[in-house]
């Protein structure tokens, strides 16, 4: 199992089978609600594992011109050009995140993490900081909980995510979001982690 969920070909059957228990259908309202307040719209914002990228489509309505889709399944990829024929096909990465390069002002993801069982998420903080400019800042919508079977979804606690990000980050934020839908309240941490500097 866990070498499977590495392969693009396993999330592309789980969007072609309908199983896709993470995607709640609209742009999550904690990511909602950080959105909401950034007021430069010429960030450079990378949204990764963006799957149905329903914060990529409020990002670009909302003017944010400089977003970018990535992920690796063809499948989702094709269904949200479907879904958005408008979107710059240039702002769409159809790539493994851990191949990608680029520079970013702002990543802000929900769920991809819990793509990924805790030892492989060394990784993802690294790939995170690497891509993040200078002062670049992560925002994340993650479980605060373990779930009671094999993932994916593969839980997490702030202890962990504290442990992992503190090296390269400055804990901006990473508290209990108070505005998670409601099948995940209480269950959600919401965290925004600031590239340190050198
Ligand atoms: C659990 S889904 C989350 C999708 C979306 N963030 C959401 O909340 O609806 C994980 C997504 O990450 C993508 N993914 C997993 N590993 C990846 C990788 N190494 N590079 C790029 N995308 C990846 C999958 O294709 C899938 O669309």
């Amino acid at each position: 199992m866990v070498m499977e969920i590495f392969s693009p070909e396993y999330w592309d059957r789980q969007y072609q089978e309908g199983k896709t228990g993470w995607d709640i259908g609209y742009v999550s309202p904690p990511i909602k609600e950080y959105i909401d307040q950034l007021t430069d719209k010429s960030l450079n914002i990378l949204v990764p594992g963006a799957g149905s990228a329903w914060e990529v489509e409020y990002l670009f309505n909302n003017d944010f011109k400089n977003t970018f889709l990535l992920d690796f399944s063809a499948e989702s990829i094709r269904r949200f050009r479907e879904r958005y024929p408008d979107f710059p096909e240039d702002h769409i990465l159809f790539e493994d995140f851990f191949e990608h390069t680029g520079q970013y002002d702002r990543i802000i993801e929900q769920t991809f993490i819990t793509s990924f069982p805790p030892q492989h998420r060394r990784a993802f903080a690294r790939k995170v900081y690497e891509l993040l400019k200078p002062g670049g800042k992560f925002a994340g919508l993650m479980f605060n909980h373990e779930f009671p079977f094999d993932g994916p979804p593969f839980g997490g606690t702030k202890k962990e995510y504290v442990h992992l990000f503190k090296e390269g980050f400055v804990i901006e934020t990473m508290e209990i979001a108070y505005n998670s839908i409601k099948p995940r309240k209480g269950r959600e941490l919401f965290m925004v982690l600031r590239k340190k500097s050198g």
